[in-house]
């Protein structure tokens, strides 16, 4: 526990987590990116608060031929680059003590009876009982053939857990056949897939939101709700993963999974407890209900020339590694509804893409406005309907827009934000997502991950707009980069008498 936790009292809820098993971790794709930015950070920031089980082991796997002490001091200089924490030794060196590393095919049987040993050996040496949770950063084509041969060489001992990155195939079918394959070795309680917008703290404090408080449930619906408006935005461009952001655009890389889960969690209704099943039982209802946009309801967008942040950046058909007449959508805005009782005619207006004016995640919810103010004429003219905005990153934070009068003679009403900031009310810089998710996978707990049937539900939806895109005669590209995207997508929402949050 850090000392700032320790003289935190809101901070106790943290150490009151049980510690997981015995176990060995091992990661598939460990002189990736993934691991040197996300989870060699994560797994330290678990030591440093003493998440870790006493028993552990860490054994990296992938093709780079690489020793077990430089496996180590690759991450040790990952650590330093990407924790949060300071560095310190003591943390490190009982860490880096159950550290291995295999090189290792995935085409190649060799390497796979090396990983055993390397694995059988580290289980005596730390008493991990032949418990694995199998992290999977690597290429969505290598999954089936690895769980294929992890079942195979299944020792009795332990239990197994899988972690699969996303995405989780690249359509319906092949997602179902992912999980075919998948079942035919596992069962859905030992698979978890991460979508790791789950893990952050400000989209499962939407759930404490909602759900901890008696104010907001009984106003969460049509008959008080104008509209929810979510923004996902990036200002980076695709960072020279043009290969797999070719065949995947923004529909496929942001809107199928982290923006759709979004949407489920604003909507879904409370779930009788917080079990994982309870609450993928009520957001896999909300996918159900949401409907097909139609092609009205849709923009695609792909980002030319612009300015970012006051840097001249090119057009996305000028990456490296793209076509140079790619039709590749990097934005998508629609407007979704979703038919239930508590939602129908809401809308839903949501927007992603890559080379927008800023970085941000946000959910407003907009509320109708008062039925009948008894003010002046002009009295409230620059007052705002009430809006509840959650800001999932940067800034974590909560913001209620509300009407207040304008100190000084005679009634003036303005728009006033009342502001909860994680980094002002809890002291403790926030977790990263990958933390949470590690551990909770560790824990068998697998309420923040997708359940095969949210996983189809998303497909479905993005499969049948995907489909109505063949006819689609958009012409790219169509917003400069650095700007809030194409100008049908502000039109989208002005035909309905509303607009987009202002920025
Ligand atoms: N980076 C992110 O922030 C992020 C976010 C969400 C999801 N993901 C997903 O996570 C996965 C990994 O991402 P990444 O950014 O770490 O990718 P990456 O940097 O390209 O790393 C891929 C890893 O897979 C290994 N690999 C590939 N083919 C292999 C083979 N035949 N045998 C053994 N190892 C093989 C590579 O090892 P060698 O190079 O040594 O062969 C490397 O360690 C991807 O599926 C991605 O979609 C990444």
């Amino acid at each position: 526990m850090s000392a700032a936790a320790d003289e935190n009292p809101l901070a106790e809820g943290l150490r009151l987590r049980r510690r997981p098993d015995p176990c060995i971790l091992v990661i598939f794709g460990a002189s990736g990116d993934l691991t040197e930015k996300k989870l060699m950070p994560a797994l330290y920031a678990l030591a440093f608060r003493h998440l870790l089980p006493e028993h552990f082991g860490i054994v990296g796997a992938a093709r780079t031929e690489e020793t077990d002490d430089e496996f180590r001091e690759r991450m040790k200089q990952a650590v330093k680059d990407h924790a949060r924490d300071e560095f310190k030794d003591e943390i490190w060196e009982p860490l880096a003590e159950g550290m291995r590393y295999s090189t290792l095919d995935f085409a190649d049987d060799k390497g796979e009876d090396a990983l055993v040993e390397t694995l059988t050996k580290l289980d005596a040496e730390r008493q991990t009982q032949g418990n694995r949770v199998y992290y999977f950063a690597v290429p969505p084509s290598a999954i089936a053939t690895l769980v294929a041969e992890i079942a195979e060489r299944r020792s009795a001992e332990g239990w197994i857990r899988l972690i699969i990155e996303k995405p989780f195939g690249h359509d319906l079918e092949s997602a179902r056949a992912l999980t075919a394959e998948i079942n035919e070795h596992f069962t859905e309680s030992e698979v978890f897939r991460i979508d790791h917008y789950l893990g952050k703290e400000t989209v499962q404090n939407m759930l404490a939101l909602r759900f901890a408080n008696g104010i907001f449930e009984p106003i969460w619906n049509r008959q008080f709700i104008d509209h929810v408006q979510i923004t996902v935005a990036e200002s980076i461009g695709i960072e020279g993963r043009a290969g797999y952001y070719e065949s995947a655009g923004a529909v496929r890389d942001i809107f199928q999974n982290h923006l759709l889960q979004l949407v489920a969690i604003t909507a879904m209704e409370p779930p009788i407890d917080f079990t994982a099943d309870s609450v993928r039982n009520e957001k896999v209802k909300v996918l159900k209900s949401l409907h097909t946009p139609g092609p009205k309801h849709v923009v695609r967008g792909q980002y030319g020339r612009g300015f970012v942040e006051g840097e001249e950046v090119r057009a996305y058909r000028e990456e490296e590694g793209v076509a140079a007449g790619s039709e590749t959508d990097t934005f998508v805005a629609a407007k979704l509804f979703v038919d239930n009782w508590r939602w129908a005619d809401t809308p839903f207006y949501v927007r992603m893409g890559k080379r927008l004016a800023r970085r941000e995640t946000t959910i407003a919810i907009q509320f109708k406005r008062a039925p009948h103010p008894p003010f002046e004429d002009g009295a409230a003219e620059g007052l705002r309907p009430n809006v509840l905005l959650i800001h999932v990153q940067p800034n974590e934070g909560i913001s209620l827009a509300i009407g207040a009068k304008v100190p000084g003679q005679g009634m003036t009403i303005r728009t006033v934000h009342m502001d909860f900031l994680y980094g002002g009310a809890f002291r403790e810089g926030l977790p990263d997502a990958y933390e949470r998710l590690i551990l909770d996978a560790m824990l068998g707990d697998a309420t923040l991950f997708t359940r095969s049937d949210e996983i189809e539900e998303q497909w479905a939806l993005v499969d049948a707009m995907v489909a109505m895109w063949q006819r689609d005669k958009t012409s790219f590209p169509n917003y400069a980069a650095g700007t809030w995207g194409p100008a049908a997508a502000d039109e989208l929402v002005h035909k309905d008498g509303r607009s987009w949050r202002r920025h």
